[in-house]
This record gives structure tokens, C-alpha cells and sequence, in this order.
């Protein structure tokens, strides 16, 4: 099955990185909104708009069978909507609080999110719903996206930075549980955990992706199951070819040589761009 896994930016690799372990048998398309990114400091009505209209165009070109929303500010305000408009199946990424709540011995939790995923009624529901008793602190980290982006682009991560961002998390000894609740920051999670320190109180950081794949594997054999019961083989023509693994950006950029070798190592054998 053809398989698109969204976000603003190189975010969503993460979760495709978790998927595609999982279920390596798919033809996958990563696609990043490169040309609206950051969708973090956008306003509902903008990034929902956005969002209808970056399916809109991938809908018409690839035929998705599954659509990955790889991104917690899109899927938190526009997950409902998208399902509700297309034949897709769409499985979207929002802050593992649940687990967070799960795993805190201290009942003492931090998330990192985009200032937009902070704000949203579905991250407070998330709250009140899944981690009773918590403290859950939400703590807005727009610049820890920027990182992961000039990281990925062979740039370098500014460690002050992440050490000004990580401060609140550093000097409350009671957070034991950190929620990386946006597709962008496990892809520093090495440094995160450099400028945490060895001796950290933080005993957990947790994000999505592995949940993801799972659902994914879910979903996936639901839709098999389906297409048996109907009599049909499984899809698999396209209407336009797609090569196995394509990573498409809403805008041309000159790559860095160190993006693209990374883009290799992740199997992408095909690199395009969509227009929207
Ligand atoms: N990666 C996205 C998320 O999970 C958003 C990054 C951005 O601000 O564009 O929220």
C-alpha cells in the first residue's frame, strides 16, 4: 500500500523512520510542507487551511491508501476535519501524554511542544482526560524545531540554546517524565539528553513514534482484512508511478550534501516536489 507521512518539515521523518522499521513492505512517500513551514507560530484558520489544501494536492497525485499526519500541531487541530473530508484512512500524531502519565513515579511531567500544540483544546483534553493527578507542565519550545532542521542540514545544533530551553526542566527536581510532543525534537534527542546530563532526574523522555508504527500496523491489517472480505486483491496500482521511498517538498531548496546522504540512508531513492 502507498503510505504518505506528513509534516512541516523534516519533523516528520522521525515518525517515518519508526513506521518504516515496522512495516518495510510499503511504498512510502515523506512529505514536507517545507514552503509553509513553521506550522508552530500559525494561526487555527491559517495552518487548517494549509493542511486541507497540502492534502488536497497529495490526495490528486498519489492516492494515498494511509496518510500520517507526522505532525502534533496539524493533527491536533485538524485530524477531525481531514477524516471527515477524504476516503484516506489518516492516523495522527499528538503528545503521548497517556503513557507519560503511565510511566511518572512523581506525578511530575514536562512537555515540549510548538507554541500552537501548547494552546490547543485537544492537548488540554489530553490532560485532563488521560493524566489525573498529574502536574503537567506545557512549555512552549518554538526554536527547538529550527535545531532539528539545521541539524539534519549538516549544521550543527546550538547547545546554548537547548540548554536555555531545557532550563525549567533542568531545575524542578520532580519532573521525572519528559513528553517530546513534536515530531521535531527526538531528532535531538542525543543532545537533549547531553545537555540533561547523566545524573538527570528526568527518567523518561518519551514521544510518539513508536505508537505510530504500531497503529499503523494496526490499521494496515484492518484495511487487508477489509479488502479480503470485499473480494479484492490488495491496491496497488498508482495513478501516477511512485518509486518506493520519495521524500516530496512543497518547495525546491539546494539540499545539503549531509541532508541528502541522510536522506539516502533512510532509503529515499526518489526526491520531488509538489506543487500546492
Ligand atoms: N513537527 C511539527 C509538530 O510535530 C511542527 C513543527 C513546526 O512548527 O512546523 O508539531
Amino acid at each position: 500500500m502507498r503510505i504518505v507521512i506528513y509534516d512541516s518539515g523534516v519533523g516528520g521523518l522521525s515518525i517515518y523512520k519508526a513506521v518504516q522499521a515496522a512495516l518495510p513492505e510499503h511504498d512510502y512517500i515523506f512529505l514536507s510542507d517545507n514552503q509553509a513551514f513553521p506550522y508552530g507560530t500559525k494561526s487555527e484558520e491559517d495552518l487548517l487551511n494549509r493542511v486541507h489544501q497540502v492534502t488536497h494536492a497529495v490526495m490528486d497525485h498519489y492516492e494515498p491508501h494511509l496518510v500520517i499526519v507526522a505532525c502534533n500541531t496539524a493533527s491536533t487541530l485538524a485530524l477531525d476535519s481531514l477524516r471527515d473530508t477524504y476516503d484516506a484512512r489518516f492516523i495522527g500524531v499528538v503528545p503521548a501524554i497517556k503513557p507519560a502519565a503511565t510511566l511518572s513515579q512523581t506525578r511530575h511531567i514536562a512537555v515540549l511542544a510548538t507554541p500552537a500544540t501548547v494552546e490547543r483544546p485537544y492537548t488540554k483534553r489530553l490532560i485532563t482526560e488521560h493524566a489525573q493527578g498529574c502536574r503537567v507542565d506545557l512549555i512552549a519550545a518554538p526554536s527547538m524545531v529550527a535545531l532539528a532542521e539545521t541539524k539534519l542540514r549538516g549544521e550543527g545544533v546550538d547547545l546554548a540554546e537547548l540548554e536555555k530551553i531545557m532550563l525549567p526542566i533542568k531545575s524542578d527536581q520532580s519532573i521525572d517524565t519528559l513528553v517530546l510532543a513534536c515530531t521535531h525534537y527526538p531528532l535531538l534527542k542525543p543532545e537533549i539528553k547531553q545537555v540533561l546530563g547523566q545524573d538527570t532526574h528526568v527518567k523518561h523522555i518519551i514521544d510518539s513514534a513508536d505508537a505510530i508504527a504500531r497503529r499503523a500496523m494496526t490499521v494496515l491489517s484492518q484495511m487487508a482484512s477489509e479488502q479480503g472480505d470485499k473480494g479484492q486483491a490488495p491496491p496497488t496500482d498508482a495513478k501516477q508511478r511512485v518509486r518506493q521511498h520519495t521524500a516530496l517538498f512543497t518547495r525546491q531548496e539546494n539540499w545539503s550534501d549531509e541532508f541528502l546522504a541522510y536522506l539516502e540512508k533512510l532509503s529515499f531513492d526518489q526526491i520531488d516536489h509538489i506543487r500546492v
